[in-house]
């Protein structure tokens, strides 16, 4: 199955590799996300076979858009924070691409896109300029985009602030772990974001990740000069951006 207008997106994530189609004038999934668990460890050859099995499940022929967790450049991974480290220098565009049959396949970093799907269908489509998205899960993702243009790989999660990594401040890992109140976790956001700012100046701040579900606990608890508006997709976001990427032609 693969029909006009439609692309079909899948998010590697910590706990699932989700997939759907999706319908590119909208930015709604075409049928119900189809989830299968993250294989562990979760090893490039491990999540390939996932990836295969998804897509078989839904009878889906054409080319596919996938994410990882990773800086992506040409198709190769080329960090990996917060999953397994063999993924570093593994080519993904190839590795998934025969996975699935010699079909092509384009591969960007998870929050890149969240972040392309919230500018175009999502919680910033009616700003205009520079928008920054931040994914707050295990790590902090980041896209960074210029009225809808794309800048890949920012990875601002890793700019240290006071010393330390944002995401070991602010990731919602961090909030777990420590068993901050929010009043304790958006004082260190807060942190985070006046310095973000203070570098680009967005128009905007996307919270994307989890934890946006209960922005409305934290987000008036941050201090930043910067509009923070929680993220629209939600757990859709990277499937859609995956689908979309394909669409954009994108080879980060
Ligand atoms: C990784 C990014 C990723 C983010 C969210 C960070 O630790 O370096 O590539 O986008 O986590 O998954």
């Amino acid at each position: 199955m693969s029909a006009r207008g439609h692309a079909f997106g899948i998010d590697i994530g910590g706990s699932g590799v989700k997939g759907a189609a999706v319908d590119l004038a909208t930015g709604e999934l075409v049928h119900e996300r189809i989830k299968i668990a993250t294989p562990h460890p979760a090893t490039p050859q491990a999540v390939a076979e996932a990836v295969a099995e998804l897509v078989a499940k839904a009878e889906w022929d054409g080319p596919v858009g996938l994410t990882l967790p990773a800086v992506v450049i040409g198709g190769v991974a080329r960090t990996a924070a917060n999953i397994d480290k063999s993924w570093i220098g593994t080519d993904a565009r190839e590795l998934f691409s025969a996975a699935l049959g010699g079909r092509p396949v384009t591969v960007l970093n998870d929050a890149d896109a969240a972040g392309m799907a919230e500018d175009r269908y999502g919680a910033a489509k009616d700003f205009a300029g520079l928008v920054l998205l931040l994914t707050f899960g295990t790590g902090i993702g980041s896209a960074l985009l210029y009225h809808g243009t794309l800048v890949p790989n920012t990875e601002l999660g890793h700019v240290e602030v006071g010393g330390r990594e944002s995401e070991h401040r602010a990731a919602a890992s961090v909030k777990e772990r420590d068993g901050l109140t929010y009043e304790q976790w958006a004082a260190e956001v807060s942190v985070v974001l006046t310095t973000l700012e203070n570098l680009f100046f967005p128009v905007v701040i996307v919270a994307g990740g989890g934890i946006s579900r209960d922005a409305d606990q934290w987000i008036p608890l941050l201090t930043n000069r910067t509009p923070v508006i929680p993220a629209d997709l939600r757990n859709t976001a990277g499937i859609v951006g995956a689908a979309m990427a394909i669409d954009g032609g994108i080879t980060p």
